[in-house]
């Protein structure tokens, strides 16, 4: 017989339970207003506890100041022409935090989707969740779901919430559903995995902003970070705002994108001569 101490440690999923909560899909995808410009532009906001510290603040006041960032950037992506943008708040990782930063944070998004929603709504932002929004309290879930229906139809503007969110959680859970679905795995192909993660029906983000200088990518997009270009900057989070997009956004403009292959300023016959070659 099996005992609780010696079952096999999978995770139970009822099957009344949807294993992975998607936001609904997008109403569009807006394209950027001008060419050069990332479709999807993503963003590690860090630096908050450091900009905190820095005034000999508590972290939570950082946070605070890390939300009041938000609404500027975001007005800055819409002048600039960039209508998809993914924001990281809360990782996987992020509960062995302090259970009352936690809680802060946790009271924050729900203050902010509250104070926030209406003014979304009424610029034709889709706002949509990405994570395992079962470990949100009840009252967030709500909250989060009554954004979502809101602005499910909204097509001027994505804007995605990481919350409770992880790279690798989220393709272990896409595997697990494909597999609970019947879809054969040996098949499996990377249209098919696109379409079971959260960002489902959008664009790969173009360009991945970290702020406050850390050099790595924190378990973010894993799957859709496959060739988004990476800009980190020192300036922290609450700091970050038009400029500092600005400044990301120009870089990203002179990046040369090559998505594996050779480029165009390669002469043609060199390219002609790669493709051509066995390992072209
Ligand atoms: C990292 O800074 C930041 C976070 C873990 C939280 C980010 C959340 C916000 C800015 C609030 C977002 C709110 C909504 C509604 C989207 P850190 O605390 O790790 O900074 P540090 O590395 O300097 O300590």
């Amino acid at each position: 017989m099996v005992s609780a101490r010696n079952a096999p440690r999978h995770t139970i999923v009822h099957s009344s339970e949807p294993m992975m909560q998607r936001p609904p899909a997008p109403a569009a995808t807006p394209e950027p207003s001008r060419p050069g410009l990332p479709r999807h532009v993503g963003i590690i906001m860090d630096g908050n506890g450091r900009w905190a510290r820095r005034r000999h603040l508590p972290r939570v006041a950082g946070h605070r100041a890390g939300v009041r960032a938000i609404r500027p950037v975001m007005e800055a992506c819409d002048r600039a022409g960039v209508h998809i943008l993914t924001l990281y708040a809360f990782s996987t990782e992020n509960w062995s935090r302090p259970r009352h930063e936690v809680d802060a944070l946790m009271r924050l998004f729900g203050e902010t989707i509250e104070s926030e929603i209406g003014e979304l709504h009424d610029n034709g932002v889709q706002i949509r969740v990405l994570g395992d929004r079962r470990r949100l309290s009840g009252a967030l879930q709500r909250k989060v779901a009554d954004a979502e229906a809101l602005t499910a139809d909204n097509t001027t503007a994505i804007l995605n919430v990481a919350i409770n969110y992880g790279g690798r959680g989220e393709i272990v859970a896409a595997v697990r559903e494909l597999a609970a679905r019947g879809v054969d795995l040996a098949e499996l192909d990377e249209e098919t995995m696109s379409r079971a993660l959260y960002t489902a029906g959008l664009p790969d983000p173009d360009l991945i902003i970290r702020t406050a200088g850390e050099m790595r990518i924190s378990n973010f997009m894993l799957w859709q970070a496959a060739y988004a270009e990476l800009y980190v900057t020192d300036t922290l989070w609450p700091d970050f705002g038009e400029a500092a997009l600005d400044g990301a956004l120009q870089a990203f403009a002179g990046r040369e994108r090559k998505f594996g292959t050779v480029n165009d300023r390669v002469p043609a016959p060199i390219i002609d001569a790669v493709r051509a070659s066995p390992v072209g």
